[in-house]
């Protein structure tokens, strides 16, 4: 969850969340976890902070950023939806649950209602195997989904 709203910019936010950490041994992991923490994402206005309290280069933090699914550039719906997309839940009917998803909710993946309500997430494998298709519904469990469930979760 975002932070209130403390005094200060994103840059210097971001730069004094990148000071805690610089002492560590790989510390971009950690402090782009923190910035996500705080802001709900990594601002746009983090990255030049976070580059120049690290000692990289901003693109050496956007690659970071765009590689890790976990890691979201603007802020996320109200309730977050993540569907796997691994081999199990893909043999268990996965593709046709979560198409019907994002064709109900007009969005794509990795997209956001336009009314903020719903993000859905690719993710690629829970643990939740046996229950599958499965998913996380704002962090908790839903496994065994068909289009109905699915839909169930998201707007219970
Ligand atoms: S493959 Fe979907 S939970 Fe493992």
């Amino acid at each position: 969850m975002p932070s209130s709203n403390p005094a200060g910019s994103v840059a210097d936010r971001a730069a004094a969340i990148a000071a805690v950490h610089a002492g560590r041994e790989g510390p971009l992991l950690p402090v782009l976890h923190d910035v996500q923490a705080a802001f709900g994402h990594i601002p746009a206005d983090a990255v030049p902070a976070i580059a120049a309290a690290l000692n990289l280069s901003r693109a050496e933090v956007h690659g970071v950023v765009t590689f890790y699914h976990d890691f979201r550039t603007a802020p996320a719906g109200r309730r977050v939806v993540k569907l796997c997309r691994a081999e199990a839940c893909q043999a268990a009917g996965g593709a046709a649950v979560a198409e019907a998803l994002l064709a109900r909710l007009g969005i794509g993946w990795g997209g956001t209602t336009a009314d903020g309500a719903v993000t859905v997430e690719a993710v690629y494998c829970l643990g939740l195997c046996a229950c599958a298709p499965a998913a996380l519904v704002d962090g908790a469990p839903a496994g065994r989904l068909d289009a109905e469930a699915l839909a169930a979760a998201v707007q219970a």
